[in-house]
């Protein structure tokens, strides 16, 4: 892997000194590992919620606002992974959308199993997110929609279902579909998503726009379009993050493993 041009050495430092078993103690700053970064969507909300983030992509990532290193997150050592508070992954959704089967489509690895695997056994708190189509190979997914945040622009709302796996108790927060005009931003555009153009939503109005409608709406403004077509919410892990930094304040890592998947697999000693 190598490190970011910004001279940070970033993930590359030991782990701090409350270790992973214990709440960090007071002025420490929780690290979180952002895998499957892209431009930072996901880090954004977790940055928010007040951890240091750190990435890793595959691909260059000029946007991304914090560290970034770039490396195949499934080749990272564990050592490394454990010297993480927590981790986020994002795998490549395009395995698990319905586009796969459209004509020239690539073929796309599936990676959430093998993203699952690796985090189990890294032992630390961890979240994996996915979109819908892909709830088959979740355990016990929540779902979040733009909509529980307020989340849209021009008068439609944001709804972006999407499915997070986490190793810690979550509770999701109803929707809140307002029955206005849903606005989806994906293929590098931000489109109407009204029924007569093929979406989930019932009313007409907006026909389409620029990067400045992708941006409001997803409340993210240093990506392109295509990036944003990408990412999630900074809404979502804000909200999530809010939560597991509580947990990990209060009961440190060992603790939050808790769910029957950390369970079975003995990481909650
Ligand atoms: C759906 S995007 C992540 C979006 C991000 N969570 C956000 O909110 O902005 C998936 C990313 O995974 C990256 N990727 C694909 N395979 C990878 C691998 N083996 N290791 C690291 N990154 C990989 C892609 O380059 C892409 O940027």
């Amino acid at each position: 892997m190598s490190d970011k041009e910004d001279g940070s050495d970033g993930v590359l430092q030991q782990p701090s000194e409350s270790g992973r078993e214990d709440a960090p103690s007071s002025g420490e700053r929780l690290r979180l590992l952002d895998l499957f970064c892209c431009a930072g969507g996901a880090g954004r909300g977790y940055a928010d919620a007040g951890f240091e983030v750190v990435g890793v992509d595959i691909e260059p990532q000029p946007r991304y606002p914090f560290t970034f290193i770039q490396a195949d997150a499934l080749a990272l050592p564990l050592d490394f992974l454990r010297s993480f508070d927590a981790i986020h992954a994002s795998p490549p959704c395009q395995g698990y959308s319905p586009m796969r089967h459209a004509p020239g489509g690539k073929e796309h690895p599936r990676l959430i199993g093998a993203t699952r695997a690796l985090l189990e056994a890294a032992g630390v708190p961890w979240v994996i997110e996915n979109v819908e189509e892909a709830r088959s190979e979740m355990r016990s997914p929540v779902m979040l929609c733009g909509t529980s945040f307020g989340l849209g622009t021009q008068g439609h709302d944001l709804q972006r279902h999407r499915l997070f796996e986490t190793s810690f108790p979550l509770t999701a927060p109803p929707c809140e579909h307002s029955g206005r005009p849903v606005v989806g931003v994906y293929g590098g555009h931000a489109r109407n998503r009204s029924a007569k153009h093929g979406g989930r939503g019932t009313c007409d109005g907006w026909e389409g726009g620029d990067v400045a409608d992708g941006q409001e709406a997803m409340g993210i403004d240093w990506m392109t379009l295509d990036q944003i077509s990408e990412a999630i919410p900074p809404a979502y892990t804000r909200f999530i993050g809010t939560i597991l930094g509580g947990l990990l304040l209060t009961n440190g890592a060992a603790r939050v493993q808790t769910t029957p998947a950390a369970m079975d697999n003995g990481l909650t000693t």
